[in-house]
């Protein structure tokens, strides 16, 4: 151990004598960081701790009760809402007696929201807000039972990330302030409630009546809650599923390896710290592919291929546990933080449980989506941290904080080689565990750590593009199947033995939108895509049939419009429908009907394609 310094010796009698506060709880920054998203001014007062008490009503597809936040800081709290009916606000001083406040509702943004201004006594710690939800909180799904497996019972859900946790809970919602949080949530008494904090509540049969506890502090957007039929299936010891009862078999035979992924990262990056890993498989209608809520991952059910090849979702989500939720971006500019990392932690997760030619296929497959989506990005947002002021974060939301962030970070890999590298990332996760940081204080550390860094950071993080110095992504398993869509291109016969189902699927991606009837007809019946259950590679031959227009599929695309809400997928089919007119008729048809099946949020971005 080191000597004591001075102002360590000062915190002396503190540390003796209290019973130390968790290290979670306390580590607050002196100054928090501009976060252009929130009207939050958590320099002047901001919270650290929550409870939320709040009735489910399917009726009226409402949150109806109060939050209390415990505070910091003096003169006036200011919350972010959106579109939220605030019954009255409190105040306290013990969090016993509240007396009530005269809060302003602020303008409402449409991307923004309306800030909660509640001026504070001299002595008030705690606030507490009455209120309801709309039923269009951009957060909230509610389901019919017609949309779920069961068919039985209406289901909710909630998508926090990026700034949405505000439209069903007061808060500060910036990245940049981290609160722990209770919760007791009142459903009818067959429904089961989760959400991301512990919940001891597992098997039990279900009571209505339901209470969390997380202990951790975590920013707002980690947040989450759902309500339906669900039920649970342990996987190991620390890890399980819940889902409904019709995708319970199949989830479990999926995520057979989640116990093994958990103690490969924990190896690579150190302890778990969030006690048990359990995943949440959604409705079809879950708008993306996963969020890592703390301790509960939210999966869409199009992962469930049934031969494991879509799990790198799952490794995906668990990196998170690590960057993201553990060390966190402090604003949504530096985005790249949380999924930079988290894609090349997910590499690395994959390389360990399957080898590293499948991570390296995966890696390579990336990189080529990253490119072919570069070149229809503006310039300014293909930078690292971008500037989202007056912007929605979402527009920040492309493959280039994901991939080219992990790019950056095997270009470090390479410059410094993977031993002193792994050191690295374990010391910055334990440095910065429970903080949420900005790009600048990364790369201070990173300069601190390694003074002597050829690496050009300030290139990577600032101008446009992929550096010169790249590194180059190879695999020859991706090689394989690009080339044979060529050879297919061009008239001559395939070979595809002992094909894994990511090759299909780099096949279907790398053939040219010139294909006649009678070869897309001739691909169907050679591989069946038509009837394919894997997700990925259906959406990539229904993209096709819709730029071939290849009838014989156009079932299977209304099917899948129909049932599945995860944007990645929708979203291109629609785009590639609106290019024609009587394909833009159709995709306005297909919407219609649909629309009730689709998160708020994928509505209104196929929404915003229609309208072009
Ligand atoms: N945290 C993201 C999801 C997210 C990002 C939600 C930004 C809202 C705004 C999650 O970890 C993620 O990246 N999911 C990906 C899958 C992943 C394997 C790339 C997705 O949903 O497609
Ligand atoms: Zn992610």
């Amino acid at each position: 151990m080191r000597p004591l310094s001075d102002r360590a010796l000062l915190f002396l009698p503190f540390l003796l004598f209290s019973c130390a506060p968790k290290l979670e709880e306390v580590k607050a920054p002196l100054n928090f960081p501009t976060d252009v998203h929130s009207y939050a001014q958590p320099n002047e007062a901001r919270v650290t701790h929550s409870f939320l008490d709040l009735s489910v009503d399917f009726n009226t597809k409402t949150l109806t009760g109060s939050v209390t936040h415990t505070l910091t800081g003096t003169n006036k709290i200011v919350l972010d809402t959106r579109d939220l009916t605030i019954a009255r606000t409190e105040t306290s001083t013990d969090g016993q007696t509240f007396a009530p406040a005269q809060h302003t509702l602020g303008a409402s943004d449409p991307i923004l929201g309306a800030p909660l201004t509640i001026p504070l006594a001299s002595g008030d710690r705690f606030v507490r807000v009455h209120y309801t939800t709309s039923p269009k909180a951009v957060a909230l799904q509610w389901l019919e039972p017609s949309q779920t497996a069961g068919k039985r019972a209406p289901y909710l859900y909630t998508q926090g990330q990026p700034i949405y946790t505000r439209s069903w809970i007061p808060v500060q919602d910036s990245p940049s302030i981290r609160i722990t949080y209770k919760a007791r949530i009142r459903t009818q008494p067959n429904f089961f409630a989760v959400m991301s904090a512990n919940n001891d509540q597992r098997t039990a049969a279900p009571t209505g009546d339901y209470s969390f506890d997380m202990t951790q502090a975590v920013p707002p957007y980690l947040i989450a809650l759902a309500v339906g039929e669900i039920q649970f299936r342990l996987i190991g010891g620390r890890t399980g599923v819940y889902t409904e009862k019709a995708m319970l078999d199949a989830s479990a035979r999926e995520f057979t390896d989640l116990e093994n992924m958990l103690s490969a990262a924990e190896r690579l990056y150190g302890t778990y710290r969030w006690d048990r890993y359990d995943l949440l498989v959604l409705p079809p209608s879950f708008p993306i592919g996963g969020m890592e809520n703390p301790r509960l991952t939210f999966a869409t059910p199009t992962i469930l291929a049934g031969d494991k090849s879509l799990v790198s979702l799952v490794s995906h989500e668990l990196a998170h546990s690590w960057s993201g939720n553990l060390v966190t971006n402090a604003t949504w500019s530096d985005f790249w933080l949380n999924e930079g990392f988290t894609v090349y932690v997910e590499r690395r997760i994959q390389e360990e449980i399957y080898g590293v030619q499948q991570s390296e296929m995966e890696f390579a497959i990336e990189v080529d989506e990253l490119k072919k989506e570069m070149a229809t990005l503006k310039p300014e947002d293909t930078r690292l941290h971008v500037d989202l002021k007056g912007r929605d974060p979402e527009d920040g939301v492309t493959l280039v904080p994901y991939v080219k962030g992990a790019l950056l970070l095997r270009a470090l890999e390479q410059e410094l080689g993977r031993e002193r590298w792994d050191a690295f990332v374990r010391s910055y996760f334990d440095k910065f565990a429970f903080q949420s940081i900005t790009t600048a204080t990364f790369e201070s550390y990173l300069k601190e750590q390694f003074p002597n860094l050829k690496l050009d950071f300030k290139q990577w993080i600032y101008s446009p593009g992929l550096p010169a110095s790249t590194p180059v992504i190879k695999s020859l398993l991706l090689e394989a199947a690009t080339e044979q869509a060529a050879r297919f291109a061009a008239g001559k016969p395939v070979e595809t033995r002992d094909w894994l189902s990511l090759q299909y699927l780099s096949f279907l991606r790398a053939l040219p939108p010139t294909l006649t009837a009678a070869q897309m007809a001739a691909l169907d019946q050679q591989f069946r895509f038509t009837q394919s259950k894997n997700s990925e590679i259906l959406a990539a031959w229904l993209l096709l049939s819709v730029q071939h227009n290849y009838t014989p599929a156009s079932a299977a695309l209304e099917d899948f419009l129909s049932r599945v809400g995860r944007q990645k997928f929708i979203k291109p089919l629609y785009q590639e429908l609106a290019k024609t007119p009587a394909g833009k008729t159709r995709a306005a048809a297909l919407f219609a009907k649909y629309k009730p099946n689709y998160h708020p949020i994928a509505a209104a971005a196929v929404e915003a394609i229609l309208k072009k």
